[in-house]
């Protein structure tokens, strides 16, 4: 089953001479962990953005669990992400003032189909995700404000899984750990999006993290507009 299929995507930022994104075909089979790379400047979150439904094409579908988001309004498309998507970004978006556990619990907050999919009580589904994922308990209750990089980390990585999201993005988050907590960081995300079957989109701008996914794309042989710009 494809989870995801882009087809003759064309995407422009206002105000921008060129294409930033012109992409003849992308598909993602249902659980297929996919590792997306780029050099930094080359459209990656801006295909994730389009992925997410935030911002839409000129051109082209983008269909997610076979709907096609270009065709949805922006009240349908903030809904279908909610309830479809878990997003990982790489400065963690965390609310600063709202504990670790209220953090997780955002999305079900936003989405009842999240909520269900949660488990009857979904604080208790949010603290086993935090235990799962070695946060120490006496963080849980902590403002994520006054949590470690590391500890952010596992709060937003959990905030991304809870209730079961069929796609799960990941932007660039290990790029604040070095290599072994890397390495750690992406085996746990890898075994917990297995678990609940989730297709996952992990982005990075450094190569030497391929090996550890089903699959690589590279963002420069799919994308027509493609060119080399390094930050
Ligand atoms: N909000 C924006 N408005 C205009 N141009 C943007 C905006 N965001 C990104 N861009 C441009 O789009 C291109 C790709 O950026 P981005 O998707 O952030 O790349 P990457 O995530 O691969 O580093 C860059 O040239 C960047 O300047
Ligand atoms: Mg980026």
């Amino acid at each position: 089953m494809t989870a995801l299929r882009i087809s003759d995507l064309v995407f422009r930022w206002p105000r921008q001479a060129e294409n930033c994104l012109d992409i003849p075909l992308l598909e993602l089979g249902a659980g297929e962990r996919v590792f997306l790379h780029g050099p930094s400047g080359s459209g990656k979150s801006t295909l994730l953005g389009l992925l997410g439904g935030v911002a839409l094409p000129q051109q082209g579908t983008v269909e997610l669990l076979g709907t096609d988001l270009t065709q949805l309004g922006g009240r349908a498309r903030d809904r279908f992400r909610a309830d479809h998507i878990g997003f990982l970004f790489q400065q963690f978006n965390l609310l600063p003032w709202l504990s670790a556990l209220d953090n997780v619990l955002l999305p079900c907050t936003f989405s009842s189909r999240r909520r269900d999919r949660a488990g009857a009580v979904p604080r208790a589904e949010a603290e086993r995700m935090l235990r799962h994922l070695d946060l120490d308990t006496a963080s849980w209750s902590k403002p994520a404000a006054e949590l470690s990089v590391g500890q952010q980390q596992r709060v937003a990585a959990a905030r991304a899984l809870i209730g079961r999201p069929e796609i799960l993005i990941a932007d660039e988050p290990t790029s604040a750990l070095d290599a072994e907590r890397q390495q750690i960081f992406i085996d746990l995300l890898l075994q917990e999006s297995a678990a609940v079957g989730a297709t996952l989109v992990f982005v990075s701008h450094d190569r030497r993290l391929a090996g550890h996914f089903d699959r690589s794309v590279a963002l420069d042989e799919i994308n027509r507009a493609a060119r080399s710009v390094e930050a």
